[in-house]
């Protein structure tokens, strides 16, 4: 099922390489924190950039339902008039974040510590992931969370009345749920504290220092420790948002895997926290380049340049780069199983959690392509088939996940036979012109009659 509308089936094949510019949209996750940020800041904050894909739009409407007025000028380019740190109005309405755990677990945190009530709810697949690693550390300012069973959504938050600052070490590896607690930590008096075991991306931390705040991050013997002094004024931004490294992959790993291919990803963000994929491309062998490394808006950016590259081996990917390629492993998986040898990838338990189950949802699928996959609770391990050695000739099921979506597609571009997928309507939440930018580049992707 799509999440808007009937499931769309598409078929990728094998045809001609893939040649030319692609100009991949804004980051996903810089977008949502515009918005917000926005939200709750005094004055006008300008956006460039942004993502138009549903899960940022959806975040636009809940901040719009929060009290901010947010306006839309053309393509990319949105403006926020933000109600004030504390001044989030209750919402009339029941908060539908659509498929995107990142806007659910930021906008809960933004508004668990003003005294308002807030229901949220999402699609199927955002149904069924957990939130109680987000309302257990805001259940330590003074929030109250009613969900369903395991702590799924619809869920209603009722906000602090009288919000306490907290110290909380995350459990789990999640820049979603440190930005929950920074996020609500605006609004409590004193230092909120936040400490990570693992590096996730600072996106949050970065905007939250543009904006005025008081922002701190030591690297200590315990992890990163993040305090933010509570109750300050931000100040409304001009924001260009840097373009999507977890979309460039798409366009990059197809790129790598399809015969003849030569193609150019400019102004790619490449915060450290969210480049692992490029770096183990890299030790894979790939023809990848950084071309005009340069700043951009306070974020490392550069052009992409990826060839076919043949002679791809398997590597063992570390546990500890997880969190700066975690959006990426389905992907990775596809350039694996076109590279010779075995990847394994470690210590990514996280991976079972996200839109869909990705290790479930990957293995299968490359298992009907022909791939075989090992796999475990927190591992898995591709058997590569060298370069245009799957043999495809299978349709994978996407559970919703726009990334499990993009990454069969491009599988497709290599494989014996065409790789067919059961729904392309989820790319749209974070890809929206996926399909159209990877036809220029010469992508035979087709739409299947139903
Ligand atoms: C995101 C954090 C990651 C990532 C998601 C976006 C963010 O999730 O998978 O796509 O913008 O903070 P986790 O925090 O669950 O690791």
């Amino acid at each position: 099922m799509s999440s808007h509308g009937d499931p769309q089936p598409m078929e990728a094949a094998r045809g001609g390489p893939l040649r030319g510019t692609a100009e991949v949209p804004g980051d996903k996750s810089v977008s949502h924190r515009s918005l917000i940020l926005g939200a709750l800041s005094v004055g006008e904050t300008k956006i460039t950039g942004l993502l138009e894909g549903q899960d940022v739009l959806d975040t636009a409407k809940a901040m719009r339902a929060f009290g901010a007025e947010v306006t839309r000028h053309g393509a990319g380019a949105w403006s926020v008039h933000g109600v004030g740190v504390g001044g989030f109005a209750e919402p009339g309405n029941v908060i539908d974040c659509g498929n995107s755990g990142t806007g659910v677990r930021l906008i809960m945190g933004a508004m668990a510590t003003t005294p308002i009530a807030a229901t949220f709810t999402g699609d199927a697949s955002l149904n069924g992931r957990p939130m109680a690693r987000v309302t257990d550390p805001l259940a330590l300012f003074g929030a109250r969370a009613y969900g369903r069973a395991g702590g799924r959504l619809p869920m209603t938050i009722l906000g602090a009345a009288e919000p306490v600052p907290v110290r909380y070490a995350t459990p789990v590896p999640s820049a979603q749920v440190k930005s929950a607690v920074l996020l609500a930590g605006l609004n409590a008096p004193g230092k909120t504290v936040v400490i990570e075991a693992e590096a996730t991306r600072d996106h949050t931390e970065r905007m939250l220092k543009g904006f005025g705040a008081e922002i701190v991050t030591e690297v200590t013997p315990e992890g990163r420790v993040i305090t933010l002094t509570g109750q300050p004024e931000l100040v409304a931004q001009t924001i260009a948002v840097p373009r999507d490294p977890s979309s460039a992959a798409f366009p990059v790993c197809a790129a790598l895997i399809t015969e003849g291919s030569d193609v150019l990803v400019p102004g790619i963000g490449l915060n450290p926290t969210r480049a692992g994929l490029f770096t183990t491309l890299i030790e894979m062998g790939a023809d990848l380049t950084l071309e005009n490394e340069r700043e951009e808006g306070g974020e490392p950016v550069a052009d992409l340049r990826a060839r076919f590259s043949p002679d791809m081996r398997g590597v063992e990917v570390p546990p500890e780069r997880a969190a700066s390629m975690i959006d990426e492993y389905p992907i990775l998986s596809v350039v694996a199983a076109n590279a010779t040898g075995r990847t394994e990838m470690r210590g990514v338990k996280e991976l079972r959690v996200k839109e869909s189950d990705r290790i479930a949802a990957m293995a299968t699928g490359l298992r009907a392509c022909g791939v075989t996959v090992e796999e475990g609770e927190d591992w898995w391990i591709v058997e590569g088939r060298g370069a245009g050695g799957v043999p495809g000739g299978a349709s994978a099921t996407t559970h919703l996940d726009h990334r499990i979506a993009m990454s069969f597609l491009c599988l497709g571009l290599s494989t014996g036979k065409p790789v067919g997928i059961d729904d392309a309507g989820p790319i749209a939440t974070s890809f929206p012109i996926f399909l159209d930018l990877m036809a220029e580049l010469g992508a035979g992707f087709r739409v299947v009659a139903r």
